[in-house]
């Protein structure tokens, strides 16, 4: 599979710095969101359900926090997770009562073994091609048995270069992953993998397809 090599520590800075400029302009274009995309809410709900002793549950690139405080309404004990202090602060001023902490994907988890969930939407995307299956198997690794996996991606081959996000002039650029990649890393990893489908973006989303993979550690 072409493109994507891991992030050099330059590359992981910038990425930051430009999410850290965003975060304000995320929360308020993005946060009420899931009202608008009934597939993700149908996905949520049932992943919040099946998820052992309601967690804890990792969110993982969190953003401003919008995800984690939907799963915390659903009745999960959940904390959020991003590389950018901005979003991290910004999720934490919405939503005080929740745990939110700096922490870069491509590291383990803190108690590895002991989370009831992981979810990650949109995050791996940011990751390169084989810093992603690496977070996969990390993140089946932190999970104990019986506890649940949900991942996000845009679909496709390759990178996509954006220069402009939310109508300003910040260059971004994105792994883009096919269903049966997404479903290799769960397979991998030796989770079972309970659904991995494509859908169509909502009319409000960005115009690409996206993969959705849910998947359960073995007990
Ligand atoms: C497209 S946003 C998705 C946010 C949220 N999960 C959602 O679904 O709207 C991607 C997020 O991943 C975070 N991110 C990028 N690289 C990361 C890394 N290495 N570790 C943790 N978070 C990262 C970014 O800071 C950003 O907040």
């Amino acid at each position: 599979m072409a493109g994507a090599a891991d992030l050099d520590e330059d590359r992981l800075t910038q990425l930051a710095l430009n999410w850290d400029g965003l975060a304000d302009e995320y929360a308020a274009r993005l946060g009420d969101e899931l009202s608008g995309k009934p597939f993700d809410v149908e996905w949520l709900a049932a992943f919040a359900r099946a998820v052992p002793a309601g967690g804890p549950v990792a969110d993982v690139g969190c953003g401003p926090g919008h995800i984690t405080r939907h799963l915390a309404g659903l009745g999960l004990d959940v904390g959020g997770y991003d590389l950018c202090p901005r979003m991290v602060a910004r999720a934490a001023q919405d939503a005080p009562s929740l745990r939110f902490a700096v922490h870069d994907m491509r590291a383990p988890l803190p108690d590895a073994g002991t989370w009831g969930g992981v979810v990650a939407l949109y995050s791996l995307i940011h990751l390169g091609r084989a810093e992603a299956a690496r977070a996969v198997a990390g993140w089946a690794r932190a999970l104990v048995p019986g506890g649940q996996l949900l991942l996000a991606v845009h679909r496709g081959a390759g990178t996509h270069r954006e220069d402009r996000v939310f109508d300003r002039d910040v260059p971004m650029a994105i792994t883009l992953y096919e269903r049966d990649e997404v479903a290799s890393w769960l397979h991998a990893a030796d989770l079972l993998v309970r659904r991995c489908e494509v859908r169509a973006p909502y009319p409000s989303e960005f115009p690409s397809e996206r993969v959705y993979a849910w998947a359960e550690k073995r007990a």
